[in-house]
Parts: C-alpha cells; structure tokens; sequence
C-alpha cells in the first residue's frame, strides 16, 4: 500500500468484514442484512457495500434515504432497506431504486400510499413494531386492523415485519427475554389471521450472539461486521476481525528547552529539555480533545501532550530517542507487540466503539486492502 501521499488515514481490511459477515452467515443460517448506516460505521460505506455484497449479504440496511440512493447510485444490487424515517416526498423515488422504506405509523403509511397512486408498482415495507425500544415502532395492538387494512391495499406492499432489541448486549437483564416474546405472540396473532408479513427480523450484532431465538428469517449486524464487540459483556467469537487501522505520519520533531509550553493553553510545559513531536491529526478528524491519550511509535507507547488541536497534537519523544519526522505513528490498530483497540479508544473518551468509528472525519482518506 503507497502511502506516501498521506500524512494520515485509515487502512480498512476489507477482508476482515468478508470474513466477519460469512462468519454470521454461518453462525445464523439465516439471510443478513448488513448495517451499513453512517458511512458504513466509519469504515467507508461504498467500499464496504460491495465487500459486504460479494460476501453474500442479502440486504444492506441505511438510517435514512440519502444513504440508500447514494448505495444504489454506485451499483449495489442487493436488497436495500432504510430502517429510519423516510420522508413520504421522497417514495417515488424509493420506488424507482428498489429501497425498501420502515413504515411505523399509520398516518405516515397513508402518506405513502398517497404518494404511492402515482407510480406503476407499489412501494414496498417493512412495518416496525414497538415491543420495548421506545424509539420508533408500531404499538402492538395496532398492528392486526393495520395489516388487514395494507393486505388489500396495492400501492403499499407490507412484506416485511420487524423490532429492535434495546438490551441484547446485555444477556442479564431480562428486556431481551420480554420483547422477544411479545413479538413473537404478535407474529403467532398475524399468522392465525394469515396476516403476517412474508419476513420476520429482529436481531442486532448482540442478539446475532446471544439470542439464536431471535433469528427469524434475517439477522440485521452492524457492530460485528467490522470486528468490534457489541458491548464488553456480548464479545465477539476470536474467529472474528477488526477491520480498521488509523496511522499518521510524524511531520516535526524538535526539542524544546525546560519550561516551555505546548499547545493551546499551554497546560503542558516542559519540565526539562524534551522532544516534542506533531503528528497531523486533531479533533477536525474525529480524535477527541481529551488529556491522557497514547499512540504506538517505534512500537511503543508514546503520549500525547499538551491540547489536541482541530488538525494537529504534539507527541512526548522522549523514549523514542531515533523518532524522525516521516515516521509512522498508529493511533488505532497494531504496531510491533503493542495495540491500540477501538474499545480503548472508546474507554478514554468515555464513549463506546460504535461512536469512535462513526466519528471518523469524511477528511481522512480511506485506504482499503484485502487479506
Ligand atoms: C434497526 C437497527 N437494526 C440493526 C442495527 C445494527 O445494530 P448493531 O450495530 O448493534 O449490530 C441498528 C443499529 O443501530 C438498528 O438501528
């Protein structure tokens, strides 16, 4: 990989996320929708989509519209979904590119359908059903006057059902265990009235480990396509992969006598003479403005001093005495014995691995290769 253009980026194995996705394919036996929202977790979602297509995903799943024409627009021929809110202007074109949109409400169901008169094949749905989450969904005991309504309807085509666990990382606690079964009573409802939708899902990257119950007839990961664990308690399996590396190249190195600051603020001043090294990364490409971080050069853990700025931080050099301006510097991933994990970027900024990639600036380039 020539990265002598770069002062830093990301290199993202696209390799990795194949593997991951066969790995739940195995794992379930069921079709998978892959969780490609948001840039594809940060990892660059075009690639990704056909990393995810050639690995044998079904559908790819979007928050929102925008996502999902820009995944047609580039070529991806599978099934698409945008499991948010899709405004109802935008179902013609929702239509015309295939894309499946969540339908959660009644009012926004007949806005559709309005939209819907005007085109030559209906607009098809999947209707989302409110077992736990408290976000958006359908309350249960709508669900059967609204599926008998859409059943003779042809301008909305209602082919799919599906709920959202809100604690499935969490094996213990319970929530899980009553969203499945009030789902599943729904489904056993709509069945006996030969109202239910051809296909059922439910489960998230957590619940794809820890709920096989709720496989239904698709599984919807998004975390553990990228090799990262859902939560500390719900580990992915060691035949999974991270996918992403972050590395930068150090621009400056210079020593700076006792008693001078560094960066904004100087809340970092220099006790004796010390190598202060810059490397080109700040908080405008997602690395949080916190004290206390470390990055991997010549295979050791260095600090960061002083603020990290909108494009740039400054690094201790002190323990690496033949550090060079030119070297690589790794922010996230392996260097020599020593990593640096998605998850202990996440402990420091006290966040979760899901933010750390999703904040991943547009700005950094994007390097993809294939083990
Ligand atoms: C409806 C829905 N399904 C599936 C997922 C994938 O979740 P995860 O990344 O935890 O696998 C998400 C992500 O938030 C979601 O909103």
């Amino acid at each position: 990989m020539d990265t002598q253009a770069y002062s830093t980026w990301l290199e993202v194995d696209l390799g990795a996320i194949k593997n991951n996705i066969k790995e739940i394919k195995k794992m379930t036996g069921t079709q998978v929708m892959a969780v490609i929202k948001a840039n594809g977790y940060g990892h660059g979602v075009l690639k990704v989509a056909k990393a995810a297509e050639e690995a044998g995903a079904d559908w790819c799943g979007v928050a929102r519209m925008e996502e999902a024409l820009n995944l047609r627009e580039s070529g991806i021929s599978t099934e698409i979904m945008v499991l948010g809110y899709t405004p109802p202007v935008l179902t013609l074109e929702a239509i015309r590119h295939h894309i499946h949109v969540a339908i959660y409400d009644t009012q926004m169901a007949r806005a559709y359908s309005a939209h819907a008169k005007k085109a030559s094949e209906p607009l098809k749905a999947h209707l989302k059903v409110e077992t736990g989450m408290g976000r958006l969904g359908m309350e249960m005991d709508l669900v059967p006057d609204f599926m008998s309504e859409y059943a003779s309807t042809e301008f909305v085509d209602i082919d799919g059902i599906f709920t959202h666990f809100a604690r499935a990382d969490e094996p213990h606690a319970g929530l899980t265990g009553q969203q499945l079964s009030r789902f599943n009573s729904l489904i056993n409802d709509l069945r006996q009235a030969d109202l239910c939708p051809e296909m059922i899902h439910a489960a998230n990257s957590a619940a794809v480990l820890n709920y096989p119950e709720a496989y239904f007839d698709m599984v919807r990961p998004g975390i553990a396509i990228f090799g990262l664990d859902p939560s500390p308690e719900s580990k992915l399996p060691g035949s999974f992969r991270p996918a992403l590396t972050w590395k930068a190249r150090l621009t400056s190195v210079r020593r700076l006598p006792p008693g001078h600051g560094v960066s904004y603020g100087s809340i970092y001043v220099t006790s004796e003479e010390e190598r202060i090294g810059v490397i080109p990364v700040g908080y405008g490409d997602g690395y949080r403005r916190v004290p206390g971080q470390r990055v991997l050069l010549h295979g050791k853990l260095v600090d960061v001093v002083g603020r990290v700025c909108m494009d740039q931080c400054m690094l201790q050099l002190d323990d690496v005495p033949d550090a060079a301006p030119g070297d690589e510097v790794v922010l996230l991933g392996k260097q020599g014995e020593e990593e640096i994990t998605v998850d202990d970027l996440a402990a420091r900024w006290s966040t979760i691995n899901y933010e750390v990639v999703c904040g991943l600036a547009d700005r950094l380039p994007r390097l993809y290769f294939e083990t």
